[in-house]
């Protein structure tokens, strides 16, 4: 596995998830755990771009619940419908709040979040969970992330075995 990332501070923030997929691909290739590759997800995205926060709430039980993360400490459940997590979860699609006080619903676990981004994570067809990254800097994600972070969710679900134990 690569034992410490390959990062570039030049180029467009597209030819930075460019160099960094891949390294995240091959971390989570080699590796059937998947707590382990959440939390290596989180590190490698938060560490690339200096996000406030990233990482994951999982769907337990009809709710999410709060998963591997980098960053402040944050709100533990989200219900279905709610906040940006969970309207990401309730239409299985994507969502770009580029400001988050006009987000309809917003849940604020850090007064320092200002844009943010949910990416769901579709497992044979139903959201197992959702990527959420938060920024200090206010419109800090488009479609370029929108688009890679697909993506690498895509890769994601394609190893996506859930364990027992995260099941109750
Ligand atoms: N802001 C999210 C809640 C999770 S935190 O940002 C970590 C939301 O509105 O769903």
């Amino acid at each position: 596995m690569v034992e410490e990332l390959i990062l570039s501070t030049q180029g467009n923030r597209e030819d930075q998830y460019n160099l960094l997929i891949p390294q995240i691909e091959s971390l989570i290739d080699s590796e059937p755990d998947l707590i382990a590759n959440l939390a290596n997800i989180s590190a490698a995205l938060k560490t690339a771009f200096g996000f406030l926060w990233v990482g994951f709430y999982l769907v337990k039980n009809d709710e999410l619940v709060l998963g591997p993360f980098q960053g402040p400490i944050a709100c533990t459940r989200i219900q279905k419908g709610k906040g940006v997590c969970g309207k990401a979860w309730e239409s299985g699609d994507s969502i770009i709040a580029p400001d988050v006080d006009q987000f309809p619903g917003h849940i604020a676990c850090s007064s320092a979040s200002k844009s943010e981004i949910v990416v769901p994570v579709l497992v044979n067809g139903e959201v197992a969970g959702v990527l959420d990254i938060d920024s200090s800097e206010l419109n800090d994600f488009d479609g370029v992330d929108q688009h890679n972070l697909q993506k690498l969710m895509d890769t994601l679900a394609e190893t996506w075995v859930t364990p027992i134990a995260l099941c109750i």
